[in-house]
């Protein structure tokens, strides 16, 4: 199956241009063939969110007989090495160590514990990208509001990307103790953080990063290590292709410097007396002792997946087919590109004159072609400030085919024609 470019090279089984010699192609076919989802639909919103393999879905739902069989504790039990194996796994795929991996329900929780940890008060700061979506946005204004925290959201440069000269103003200017709230790849574009200089910029002044790569892992690339940040978040529902209510997170050991979770739980945490308690000083102190196992085991299976397909191959793949959509889409009458100049990932926006969003991606529905309407209230920093009541968002994955790419850009051009 080859997936093919405007100037008629392909992405499989050849080499996309500007793959690195050595980094292996993905097998779309063999994607497609252990994904039942994509026979139903074109799907393209793995930005929402991914859609699971066969075996991940599998592995969950065994997982759920065995609890209905033996009871949920012996079935934990029973698989304990496999789920120590999860965090193992998530480990491998972000470059850290299985003890600074922590399982949670959603990115939002995890980055919430996080930044409860934190225990931030009044005259620490904040530094935010104009990138952060909804729920750690009104988390930092909360703690604005509430807490006293001093919180400066920093401008864009010129490509729609984080301006690390305003950055490192910002960093220099902050009082209290430092952290920056930084994002990887957004909800609201196909923006890509320049995440490394921004690590770096940080440590260098002395302040925390907190990321948000709830967009990018299992699409990009990333080592903890290389990025600097101190502590890292991602949903497993989205590029990463695990069960919903999955999330993970990596906090670096000792970022938290004894100051242990915000609200401990038997995870992590031992009660020892009546009015004392002792961490073990591992990521998982921040987790919740009851946790959907089941889910769990699945998440581990599309991580096992992600690190068998390879991400240097994945991300190559996937920026290719964001920068083929982003091209197509740009030519078409009617339609605008909504993407900054940084836009380098698979996640591709854009609207359609004359008509909102919602109704662009309700049309396209129609046609069997899953896409989003992203609204301005969940990126007020970003769209908000760009003037953008919503935009389309198109993600597409591994499983995507030159059928699902030719049905959305064909689509598209109808829908901005018959707009006109
Ligand atoms: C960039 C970004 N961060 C955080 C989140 C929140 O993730 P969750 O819904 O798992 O809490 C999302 C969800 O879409 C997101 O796109």
């Amino acid at each position: 199956m080859t997936i093919g470019l405007e100037d008629g090279a392909s992405l499989h089984p050849e080499m996309p241009p500007g793959m690195p010699s050595g980094v292996a192609a993905i097998d779309v076919a063999a994607e497609r063939a252990r994904t039942a989802g994509v026979t139903q639909r074109h799907y393209l919103n793995a930005a929402g969110a991914g859609l699971m393999s066969d075996a991940v879905l599998e592995r969950t739902i065994r997982h759920l007989r065995l609890e209905q069989r033996i009871g949920g504790y012996a079935a934990a039990t029973e698989l304990a090495d496999e789920v120590d194996g999860v965090y193992a796994s998530a480990a491998a795929l972000l470059g850290a160590d299985a003890d600074e991996i922590a399982c949670f329900d959603t990115a939002t929780t995890a980055l919430r514990s996080i930044f409860d940890a934190l225990r931030l008060g009044p005259g620490d700061t904040v530094i935010a990208p104009r990138s952060s979506y909804v729920s750690q946005a009104l988390r930092l204004l909360t703690l604005r509001r509430h807490a006293g925290v001093r919180l400066d959201v920093v401008p864009n440069d010129a490509t729609g990307a984080m301006d690390l000269t305003a950055l490192d103003r910002a960093l220099e200017q902050a009082t209290g103790r430092v952290v920056v709230s930084a994002v990887h790849v957004p909800t609201s574009s196909g923006l890509v953080e320049p995440v490394a200089a921004i690590g770096a910029l940080a440590r260098d002044r002395g302040a925390l990063t907190v990321l948000d790569a709830t967009q990018s892992v299992g699409q990009i690339d990333i080592d903890v290590r290389q990025v600097a940040c101190d502590a890292l978040v991602t949903t497993g529902r989205k590029f990463l292709r695990g069960p919903r209510g999955t999330a993970l997170a990596y906090l670096r050991r000792g970022a938290l410097d004894g100051l242990g979770g915000w609200a401990p739980d038997v995870r992590g945490s031992a009660w020892t007396g009546a009015g004392e308690w002792t961490t073990d000083g591992t990521a998982r102190q921040l987790e919740t002792w009851e946790a959907a196992v089941a889910t769990r085991l699945g998440l581990g299976v599309a991580l096992r997946e992600a690190l068998d397909r390879g991400m240097a191959a994945t991300e190559s793949h996937l920026a290719g087919l964001g920068d083929r959509l982003r091209r197509a889409l740009a030519a078409t009458d009617g339609v605008a590109l909504a993407d900054p100049p940084a836009a380098r990932s698979a996640i591709v926006t854009f609207t359609v004159a004359g008509l909102p969003g919602k109704e662009v991606a309700r049309r396209l529905g129609e046609a069997r072609i899953d896409t989003i309407a992203v609204p301005a209230g969940h990126a007020q920093w970003d769209l908000g400030a760009r003037g953008l009541e919503s935009v389309v968002r198109v993600s597409p994955h591994v499983y995507n085919d030159e059928a699902d790419i030719e049905a959305l850009l064909g689509a598209v051009a109808e829908i901005a024609a018959e707009a006109r």
